[in-house]
């Protein structure tokens, strides 16, 4: 069992000297010191090997095998009696690969086993310790060191940020005393962090049993004093209520709000109760609501914090699949009209979103089915990996399969799936281009959505049907290879999404897709999938969205 972790893990860009902190605190703490580029190095057999010499053998792709293997052997190290390790239950130093985080199975393995210490440096530092260094670091032959070290800081340090963060400019051999009194000081806390990610529009946690102190940490920063807790049953069953009772110990007040369980709540008539029941409260702009709950909720919650006092902050604390991976992040919220879905709505940010996976374990399968919908669609969108995760697991997913809240599968496909969405929403906040992309399946999603009342067919559900009629029209128009589209529905069909035939009408489906917020200057802008891509197309003539619609609405019957 990792539950221990009596590993300290050093983590850090490279060449920020990890291994000479490593060799230092492993001779004060007296234990053992573990660098993974040398076990990985040993596993090859070859004579004087190196990580360059498995990188020109083996390329990358090779050595990152090795690498998942070498973290994967970590075991837990029983601490030296007595001293400084034991007080820090510390058995074993580990110096990890500048890389090895990146992985989200890597991280999945030593958040279980391991304490992290994030040793940085500010980059002219690291780079002027590179450039003198005996050994000259393959980082030193891609151009400016220094420019390499901060594209590296920008994709790897919500990885790095997960862990204790000691930041230095002496030399790291004298970092010990520190270190140790860093640890010391830093609470340990009984979740595992899987992603701290400190983007534009606010932070982003993803983790296991992280939900409290996360929030407790949002809300110190903030000195908030007074939260307006906004649920409903099923998530204050989930977690909820154990927030709640930890906010209330820390000496939050919590103004507790219950709405309706899934779409029902997307209405203007809750805005309306909830707004009146805050200002009742004497809620001020200071305070901020905390969302816990589906997509449903948090699209609701967020609109409301956009709306009463023209706006005030809020914290999303997602519980289902769709909203951890999509829902939650990117600032869009909204309500439904009878005329359309999320007609009326805002955007606004959250200033956190806390995604606790622990949350997902009392999700009924057909929950999580159904958001891999949105999950699918990103993988069209081009997030190869994410594609490739999906395919491997798609027959255990829609078996229910409870073991991939345990090997990491899980966290793997939120953490892809989000922040390929954080990314496209960076770059387009206000849905001006590329965040369009989105909207991949949801043009007929939506429709049937509507058409079925919002009822007995779940967001997800409706996009995975909504998946399937664009990619029929990408191949009529000779947008989407067919390739690709065999891929993608061969995934859908594996995952049962968009497989029984409906009994909604094409036409009416149709008709409600005009409706649609997409439409400009009254032409619909489908979204459709290229190779690796999107492109939108506002030429797609209506007798070919009957025929996909048609054909959408039959089922696929799971036979392909
Ligand atoms: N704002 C956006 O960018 C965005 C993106 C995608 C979807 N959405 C919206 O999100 C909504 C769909 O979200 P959803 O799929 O989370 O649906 P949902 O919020 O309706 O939740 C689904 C069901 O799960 C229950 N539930 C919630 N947490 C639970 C838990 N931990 N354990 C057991 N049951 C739990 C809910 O009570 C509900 O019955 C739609 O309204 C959709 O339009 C918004």
């Amino acid at each position: 069992m990792r539950t221990r972790r009596s590993n300290l893990a050093l983590v850090g860009l490279p060449g920020v000297g990890k291994s000479s902190l490593g060799r230092r605190l492993a001779a004060q703490l007296n234990v053992p010191l573990l660098d993974l580029d040398r076990s990985i190095i040993a596993s090859t057999g070859v004579a004087k090997d190196s990580v360059e010499g498995i990188f020109a053998r083996e390329g990358e792709a090779g050595f990152r095998i090795r690498e998942r293997s070498a973290v994967a052997a970590l075991d837990e190290v029983t601490p030296p009696a007595g001293g400084a390790a034991a007080a820090l239950g510390i058995g074993r130093i580990v110096a990890l690969g500048g890389g090895t985080l990146v992985d989200p199975r890597n991280r999945w393995v030593i958040s279980q086993c391991a304490r992290i210490l994030w040793l940085d440096a500010p980059d002219a530092v690291i780079a002027g310790r590179l450039r003198t260094a005996r050994v000259v670091r393959p980082l030193m032959k891609r151009g400016d060191p220094e420019e390499t070290l901060r594209t590296l800081r920008a994709e790897r340090s919500r990885f790095y940020a997960i862990g204790a963060r000691l930041e230095s400019k002496k030399s790291p051999g004298t970092l010990a005393a520190p270190a140790i009194e860093l640890l010391q000081n830093s609470p340990r806390g009984g979740g595992r962090h899987l992603l701290s990610a400190a983007l534009p529009s606010g932070q982003w946690d993803l983790g296991v049993g992280i939900a409290t102190e996360s929030l407790l940490r949002v809300l110190r920063t903030r000195n908030a004093r007074r939260v307006v807790l906004v649920s409903e049953p099923n998530a204050e069953r989930a977690i909820g209520a154990t927030i709640a009772a930890a906010l209330k110990r820390a000496k939050i007040s919590v103004t507790p709000l219950t709405l309706k369980s899934g779409e029902s709540a997307k209405q203007l008539t809750v805005i309306d109760e909830a707004a009146r029941t805050l200002a009742a409260a004497g809620i001020e702009r200071g305070d901020l609501i905390v969302a816990v709950g589906g997509g449903a909720l948090t699209d609701t919650a967020g609109l409301l914090a956009a709306l009463y006092l023209r706006g005030i902050d809020w914290v999303a604390v997602p519980t289902t699949l769709a909203a951890q991976l999509d829902a939650s992040l990117g600032g869009k919220t909204g309500v439904d009209l009878p005329e359309g879905k999320n007609l009326v709505g805002a955007f606004h940010q959250p200033i956190a979103v806390i995604a606790d996976l622990d949350a997902l374990r009392s999700l009924p399968t057909r929950e999580i089915v159904a958001a891999m919908g949105e999950a699918v669609k990103i993988a069209l969108l081009g997030e190869d990996r994410l594609f490739t995760l999906l395919e491997e697991c798609a027959t255990r997913i829609a078996a229910g399969d409870a073991s991939l809240h345990e090997d990491g599968t899980y966290a793997e496909i939120v953490e892809r799936a989000g922040w390929w969405k954080c990314t496209v929403v960076a770059g387009d906040e206000r849905e001006a281009g590329l965040r369009m992309s989105l909207n991949l399946g949801h043009t007929l999603g939506h429709a049937l959505e509507q058409a079925a009342n919002y009822k007995g067919i779940l967001h997800g559900e409706a996009v995975g049907y909504g998946l399937r009629a664009a990619l029929t029209i990408g191949q009529e128009l000779g947008v989407t290879p067919a390739a690709r589209a065999s891929r993608a529905l061969a995934l859908l069909d594996a995952l049962g999404l968009g497989v029984a035939p409906r009994r909604e009408s094409p036409a009416a489906l149709v008709d409600a897709t005009t409706r649609d917020k997409k439409v400009a200057g009254g032409k619909i802008r489908w979204v459709l999938a290229t190779e690796r891509a999107f492109e939108i197309r506002d030429d797609v003539p209506a007798s070919l969205v009957l025929r996909a619609a048609t054909q959408m609405l039959a089922g696929s019957g799971g036979k392909r």
